[in-house]
């Protein structure tokens, strides 16, 4: 046993510059933008970032790729407008999603509509509108056949299919085995048959295995296996296969131990796969969606610090920001241990007067937790906390109204 092994750090965050040793959104200081923000804690997202992620992507992944962008992870219309210029399309999952993804003037066509339980709004916003409606159920593919015939249209279809595959290797596993999404793969033959081809144009599938995973391996062997799936499943459909989304995935390092994930090996691997699958893909859109991948390092969570106090031998920060603000932030959001995000104090990234904190907001919970004994510089009231990583699943994964504080703000630079 080693006793002097280094407890795992939080990769470093190197996405933003400092000026004066403070942080900087798109030029513009936290300071400058905390007085903008006035007493609300913020989201700050730079679009450069996120340019700049997209591009060294899009330098690795196979041309014939296309990018989507899941509006899930950030749908503030400034971050999905950019979001659209810089890739192939867009993925949304509500009525109100898909607003502001045809506000963003790209083509109907390029945007797909995926998720459970669609309302009638949804299904009618999204056949009107003519976007590509991912079917996740036999019941919802009879509501959108009966919408095609009313408006006498034909509506673009692809199926969720449930993978029968599981992977060892993944991070959140959103497909094999029981699931809520999609039709199991074995059904998928029969629930094709059942379907009307005069009133959906049935483009193909949409296979979507899982999110947030950091292991190169085990993305490698989704795509393998998603492709497999498709080649088995393709006889069945009334046409070629013309659209296959083979989901995203791709994870980002949040927490001590995480480093960035290596996507050459991947995207090298997943050319090779395609290559392979190039009778079956010969008329194929490929889509890949990625949300948290292209956004979540360009956004940062700021607070301001409200009180400082000491309990039995604890230094608190108190904040003006937390849970009802940021619920995955806390590790309420499906992590099963809770873990430090990486977090600084923004107006003073460097110093060598550090000490141990927890930082909290303002809700009497003790769930109410932003960073639990973590070091940093030396702060007191009126100093801005920052959290990193957090473009992603923040302002509207989190329950604003929870003891009826403040929302937050959301920059867009
Ligand atoms: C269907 C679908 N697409 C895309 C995503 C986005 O995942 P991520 O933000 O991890 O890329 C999700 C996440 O749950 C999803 O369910």
């Amino acid at each position: 046993m080693s006793g002097d092994r280094k407890a795992p750090e939080h990769a470093p965050q190197t996405a933003f510059e400092t000026r004066n040793n403070e942080l900087l959104v798109g030029g513009v200081s936290v300071s400058e933008l905390a007085q903008r923000a006035g007493d609300r804690a913020f989201y700050a997202y730079d679009g450069a970032i996120m340019t700049r992620n997209v591009e060294r992507l899009r330098d690795k992944l196979p041309s014939r790729i296309s990018l989507h962008y899941a509006m899930k992870a950030n749908p503030m219309p400034a971050v999905v407008n950019h979001l659209a210029g810089l890739t192939n399309g867009l993925d949304v999952a509500s009525a109100a999603e898909l607003r502001v993804a045809l506000a963003t003037g790209i083509n109907p066509r390029d945007i797909s509509f995926a998720g459970p339980g669609k309302s009638t709004e949804d299904l009618e916003t999204a056949v009107e509108a003519g976007v590509i409606i991912v079917l996740e159920s036999p019941t919802e593919a009879e509501r959108v056949t009966a919408l095609a015939r009313q408006q006498g249209r034909k509506v673009p279809v692809a199926l969720r299919v449930n993978p029968d595959f599981l992977l060892k290797a993944s991070g959140m596993k959103m497909g094999g085995g029981s699931q809520p999404f999609g039709t199991d793969a074995e059904e998928i033959p029969e629930f094709l048959a059942t379907l009307d081809s005069d009133a959906l144009d049935i483009l193909g599938f949409h296979i979507f295995w899982g999110s947030q995973n950091l292991r190169p391996e085990g993305i490698m062997e989704a795509h393998g296996k998603t492709l497999e799936l498709a080649a088995r499943l393709a006889p069945s459909l009334p046409g070629p296969l013309r659209w296959l989304n083979i989901g995203g995935g791709l994870g980002v390092p949040y927490f001590p131990g995480e480093t960035p994930l290596d996507v050459a090996p991947i995207m090298a691997a997943l050319a090779e796969t395609l290559d392979q699958y190039g009778d079956l893909l010969a008329d194929t859109e490929v889509v890949m969606e990625l949300g948290r991948y292209l956004v979540a390092e360009a956004g940062l969570y700021l607070c301001r610090v409200t009180d400082r106090k000491v309990s039995r031998g604890t230094t608190y920060l108190v904040t003006n920001g937390g849970l009802h603000h940021y619920l995955s932030v806390t590790g309420n959001f499906g992590q099963v241990i809770r873990k430090n995000y990486p977090v600084c104090i923004a107006n003073r990234v460097e110093s060598d007067d550090l000490e141990p904190v927890t930082v909290v907001g303002p809700l009497c919970t003790p769930l109410d937790l932003i960073a639990q004994n973590m070091t940093l510089p030396t702060a007191g009231i009126g100093d801005l906390i920052a959290v990193y990583m957090s473009g992603a699943y923040g302002y509207t994964a989190s329950p604003h109204h929870f003891l009826s504080h403040p929302e937050p703000l959301e920059f867009f630079l």
